[in-house]
């Protein structure tokens, strides 16, 4: 730096005259005031009072002022940089409290909001449908029982009275966990369980007399999988066995059953048919619970739910078979039962009009979550 020159006027250095230093100083306030964000004014913080910054300059200048003049301009330049670090502070503070405020308002969490509104899934209908039916007997002192889906045949058939030949034993129904018996792949022995049925001897040899069970659960047959039949369904199983069981017994029952779930004044009807392992055997029909038998030759009251037919085909059913009474160690002379099963997803479908089997057996969630959380 060059020696002080006594005769330098500072009001001639052109960037320390009063009205200079007073412009940068409105600059610098000027561009505080329109810095809208933080990082906005960090810029014109480093531009108005960094060391490049006009102000910074003009102080350089001081230096080489002679002793005179530097009090001056000293105490010009050293008010505006004042002012200028003030209105920097103070815009600061603004700017860092309209964050805070928006960051309370943009990130605000609202304790008191309901905390389910997390979807709360659904039960499958097929599993509520399944427990409804079972409590309307669980009422009625039976007990809920259940067997093994992968079944051995000779319970699924052998206990059940079907002979060897019986044509539900060919593979064209039955899924065998092996081969078929009497064929090469034959040994396991194993089936995939049919129906329901085989706990109905299953349950005979496991408990004391009297009997009376009901069994919910899945079961298998070769069918594929299309709007009417699915290779996996669900039946509900019925036996009783005590003495002195007659028909009637189970005509009652299957009417109560069925006033239970659809209303007092529906019933039932049986119809001739054959199972081997009851005997008589009837197949099951309830009156339809949507037009209750109105809709029979009466075209201007047709039925969907009925096809106008006025019944509603539910199962089968019979008195227990002495040969399985006998299979299973229970003296015929002495004892007499009734059974019946119907398919769950058939019941299902003509109670709430599902009309293709594919979606009770999808799991998508949009078919499910209507029929609610039911317990
Ligand atoms: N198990 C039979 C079926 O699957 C139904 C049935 C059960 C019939 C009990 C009579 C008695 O078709």
């Amino acid at each position: 730096m060059s020696a002080p020159n006594k005769s330098y006027d500072p009001v001639e250095v052109e960037t320390l005259k009063p009205e200079e230093i007073e412009r940068m100083r409105d600059e610098a306030l000027a561009a505080f005031a329109a810095a809208d964000s933080l990082d906005a004014l960090h810029e014109a913080k480093v531009a108005h009072t960094g060391p490049a910054s006009p102000l910074a300059l003009a102080n350089r200048e001081i230096g080489a002022l002679p002793p005179h003049a530097k009090a001056e301009a000293g105490k010009r330049v050293g008010q505006a940089r004042g002012a200028v670090n003030k209105g920097l502070a103070a815009r600061q503070t603004e700017l860092e409290a309209e964050r805070d405020a928006r960051v309370l308002v943009e990130e605000a969490v609202d304790v008191t909001l309901p905390y389910d509104r997390v979807p709360a899934g659904a039960r499958h209908p097929l599993t509520t449908m399944m427990e409804r039916v079972a409590d309307v007997f669980v009422a009625m002192g039976y007990e809920v029982a259940e067997g093994p889906e992968a079944e051995a045949e000779w319970f699924n058939f052998d206990a059940l009275n079907f002979l060897p030949d019986h044509p539900a034993r060919q593979m064209q129904d039955t899924f065998f966990v092996q081969g078929p018996k009497g064929t090469e792949e034959s040994g396991s022995g194993v089936v995939l369980r049919t129906h329901t049925s085989p706990v109905q001897a299953r349950a005979l040899l496991d408990r004391e007399l009297p009997v009376y069970i009901v069994c919910p659960g899945r079961v298998f047959r070769t069918d594929e999988l299309d709007a009417t039949h699915t290779p996996v369904f669900h039946q509900i199983e019925l036996l009783a066995v005590d003495e002195g069981l007659t028909m009637a017994d189970l005509k009652g029952t299957l009417d109560h059953m069925v006033q239970a779930l659809f209303g007092e004044d529906m019933k039932t009807r049986l119809r001739p048919n054959y199972f081997p392992f009851t005997e008589p055997s009837a197949e099951m029909d309830m009156l339809c619970y949507v037009c209750k038998g109105e809709s029979v030759g009466n075209p201007d009251r047709p039925c969907r739910t009925c096809s106008s037919e006025g019944w509603i085909e539910l199962g089968g059913c019979g008195m227990v078979n002495p040969r399985v009474l006998t299979a299973c160690g229970v003296d015929p002379e002495k004892y007499s039962g009734f059974a019946f099963g119907f398919g769950i997803e058939r019941m299902l479908m003509f109670r709430h009009n599902v009309e293709d089997m594919r979606d009770m057996v999808e799991g998508d969630v949009r078919f499910t979550r209507p029929f609610g959380m039911e317990i």
